[in-house]
Parts: C-alpha cells; structure tokens; sequence
C-alpha cells in the first residue's frame, strides 16, 4: 500500500511579494519580502483553512534582478520563530543549505524551532545552486552539483544523528535528588566522515516530533536519490498528470529500495492558483499579472531557470536546444523538451517561469480547479499540493475561502485539524530514537561508524 489517506495535504508557499514575479503589482497585493504583518496574515490564513505548513524559501545573496520577493527577503528562522507563538496548528517550514552551514549549528536552530512551535518545524534541504551564495562565503567558485548532493547527503545523517543524541526522558529534572539529566540517554554522535566531523551530542533534549520533517526540492538524479533517501516530504515542479505520477511512482520505489516504507512520504507539486468568478475573470487576472513583467526581468529570469544565458536569444524565436549546464534545475529539461516538442516561443518559456517559477498554473472558478486537484490526487500523481498564491493576501484569500470548502465538502480535505505538529498533519510517524530503539531491543550499544547510516524503525504517536 503506498497511500494510507484519502485526504491531500496542501501547504502555502510564503513568497512575500506573490509568487507570481510581478505578483507585487497586483492592486492591493502585499510588496515586500521584510514585512513580518504580511507573512502573518499569510500564516493566520493558512491556518484558517487547515492547511498543513507554511512554507519559506531562502537565498544566500542578494541579486538585484532576481524575483522580488527573493532580493530582500527575512531569514527563516528568524521569521518561524517569530510566527510560532501567533499559530497554533499550523507546519512552520523553513530552507536551509547544506552548502553553508555545518551540521550541528543547522541542527540546532531546526530542534529549537521544533521547541519554540510544539512541533511544528521542518527543514527543506537545498544544497543552493547559486554562484552569487559561494562569493558570499569565502568559494571562488560554486561547488559542482553531484559533490554539492554527496555532501547533503552525509550532512543530513549527521543531522539525524544529532536529533537522536537525546533519548525522550533524558531529562530527569527531579528536584527531590537533584538529578538533572540521566547521562546515560545523552549520546555522543563521533561522526567522522568524508566532509564533516561532529562529535556530538546536541545541546538539545530530543525534540516534539522526535526530529523535524525533512522536505527536499530537487529534480536531478543526484537530487531524487537523496530525496529518496531522506525526505519525507518532496516539493516538485510538474505541470503534466502523467509525468508527475510517473515521478511520484519512481521516487517512491526508489524509496523502498532504501528500506524505506513508502507510506511515509509525501510528495506535493507546486501549484499557482488564479481565481476567478468565471474562467474568462481569472484568465483576465492571469493576464494583466503577464502585462506586468518586463522584458529584462523575464530574460533574467530564464537565464536563472535555465542556467544558460539566454540574453543573445530574441524572445520571440523558436526555444533553441540549449546545451545542459551544470547549474540548471534538474526539471528544466522537461520544460524544454515540452515548449519545444510544441513549438512555443522563449515568450512561452518566460511566461511560464514568470507566473510560477515553471509550476503548474491553473485558472478558473474554484469548481473547476477543485477538479483539477482532485483528478491529480486520485490518478495518485501527487499526495496535495503546494500552492503558490500569484500576490497575497487576496490570492490566499480567495483559495481559502472558495476552494477548501468544495475540497472539504467532497472529503478530500479535513475540516479540523488531526493534532498539533507537522507530523500528525502529514500523518507521518513519529521516527523512534535510534538509542530507545537498540535499548527495546536488547541489542546494547549502537555501533557508531564512519558516516554511519540510520534506518529507525518507526513507531506511531
Ligand atoms: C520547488 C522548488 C523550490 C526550491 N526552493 C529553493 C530555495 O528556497 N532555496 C534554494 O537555494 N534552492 C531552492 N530550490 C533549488 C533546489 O533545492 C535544488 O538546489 C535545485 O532544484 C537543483 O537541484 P536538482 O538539480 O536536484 O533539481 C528549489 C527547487 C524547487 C524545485
């Protein structure tokens, strides 16, 4: 069995100024990556329509032509942190690189997140495919894709590792005795890998959710396979049925291949919603945003996307067949096998870059967009979606307000939510500590290796 719920799980994707690229320009949308009221509203709207987590992306530099919700834009934690208190349900999920960053230090802001929210954290890993990031921390170069991923990959053992230095009930706090811990349940992690040694243990008891839920984003073969290997939620770009199931399908199996039981993983391609009191109005509405974007944001934009410079191209010739770059996005190749195979025009190409970053785009009424969710959701071509709001708040607004309750009302999505952490909205096990586990099981110590790898068993809350 790969699918234990018949309900989609849907999460926000919190792009300050819409996610549309010209979203900002849209009459009464919020304009700003840095305003902490708007990031609010977004989440409280969120949580009023039991979505499942509120997402944030996240840069490493500053790239003056980028999206204008990634120029400036909040720091995660900073942001979640300051969201936790003012949310009660909701997941709070944050991006952080593995590129930058050692392990014990990413460890620790992600337990104290899962502290600070009751369990509500989770960390999408991204290993940061931007040349203008490396410039920022001391790299004259960036480092290749496949290393960055061998690198993620180890760096996320290490991760989990720390999560489990502490057994649930290390913490004894008797003020009879005046014992404080029990030792005993705190262990040291002795990593010593190819790329990073930590010693551990974390200076954090184990956290609400056991460990925070791993997210990844990537499409490459090298990112599928650390998908497969670690994340329980994936974040995909699709904008076909039958590709997004073939994709859901591969991931999957290459899961269990790794030991994995497939029931705990989710995987929800992004999708920008445009509304509209009938098709023609959020055709419309799709429309003037297109109007907006100009020619040069557009070319950077692709060139971004593709990882090619497309500035010597005319926008409105034939999608050339681009040599693949070491930078480009894994599913950008699809993208241009498609506009091609159609024979679209880089407009084309740009147009769809520029709405949703190359996520599916759907337009209509709710009706017929609660169709196209519920047809994706059954044929088992995804578990729910990210959506992506063209502008906020009105395009959150209007999802919550006009979709849900269709989406509710045919069961496919809940009408309160199950609990209080991430876990038990995604309906995924809590993972059980892997010292509790050798300990129940009589087995003694665990062996600690060299980039020792884990498979916890799992164990339901
Ligand atoms: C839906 C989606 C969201 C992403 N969000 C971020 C992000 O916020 N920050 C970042 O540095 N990279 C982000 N990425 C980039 C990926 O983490 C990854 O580095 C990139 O897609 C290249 O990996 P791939 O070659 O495996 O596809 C995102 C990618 C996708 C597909």
């Amino acid at each position: 069995m790969e699918r234990d719920t018949e309900r989609m799980h849907l999460g926000v994707y919190a792009a300050g100024t819409g996610n549309h690229v010209a979203g900002w320009r849209y009459a009464g949308a919020s304009q700003s990556g840095e305003d902490f009221e708007a990031f609010r509203r977004i989440a409280e709207s969120a949580e009023r329509g039991r979505l499942d987590f509120f997402f944030v992306g996240d840069n490493l530099a500053c790239v003056p032509e980028e999206h204008p919700g990634m120029v400036a834009r909040l720091e995660p934690f900073t942001l979640l942190s300051a969201l936790a208190p003012l949310t009660r349900h909701i997941g709070l999920i944050g991006t952080a690189s593995t590129t930058y960053c050692q392990p014990y230090s990413l460890a620790r802001r992600f337990a104290s997140l899962d502290h600070i929210s009751g369990g509500r954290g989770g960390w999408n890993v991204v290993t940061t495919s931007s040349p203008e990031s490396a410039a920022n921390f001391g790299l004259d170069t960036l480092t290749a894709h496949d290393l960055r991923y061998r690198m993620a990959d180890e760096f996320a053992e290490a991760v989990k590792g720390l999560w489990d230095s502490w057994e649930g009930g290390a913490r004894i706090a008797d003020p009879e005795t005046g014992v404080y811990v029990d030792a005993a349940r705190i262990h040291p992690l002795d990593h010593e890998g190819e790329f990073y040694s930590v010693r551990g243990p974390l200076n954090h008891s184990r956290s609400p959710q056991g460990r925070p839920v791993i997210v990844q984003a990537g499409s490459s073969e090298s990112g599928q396979a650390f998908a497969s290997r670690h994340a329980e939620l994936l974040f995909s770009v699709q904008q076909e049925i039958d590709a997004a199931r073939a994709f859901r399908r591969g991931i999957l199996s290459r899961a269990r291949a790794q030991g994995r039981d497939a029931r705990w993983i989710r995987v929800l391609p992004g999708l920008m919603p445009v509304l509209g009191g009938t098709e023609a109005e959020a055709r419309g509405k799709l429309d003037v945003l297109g109007r907006f974007v100009d020619d040069s944001a557009a070319m950077h934009l692709m060139s971004d996307r593709l990882g090619y410079d497309m500035s010597r191209y005319s926008l409105d010739e034939p999608v050339p067949d681009l040599p693949r770059s070491e930078h480009i996005h894994g599913y950008v190749d699809v993208h241009i096998a498609r506009a091609r195979k159609a024979g679209q025009t880089l407009r084309d190409l740009y147009n769809l870059f520029a709405a949703a970053r190359g996520h599916a785009v759907v337009s209509g009424t709710p009706e017929q967009i609660a169709d196209m969710m519920e047809e994706w959701f059954r044929a088992r071509a995804c578990d729910g979606f990210v959506l992506l709001p063209a502008y906020f708040p009105a395009g959150l607004d209007e999802f919550v307000d006009e979709v849900v309750p269709i989406l509710q009302k045919r069961g496919l999505f809940r009408t309160e939510y199950e609990g209080t952490t991430l876990r038990s909205q995604l309906g995924l096990p809590v993972p059980e500590n892997r010292y509790s586990a050798q300990r129940a099981s009589g087995t003694g110590q665990v062996k600690r290796s060299r980039g020792a790898t884990s498979a916890p068993t799992l164990h339901h809350t």
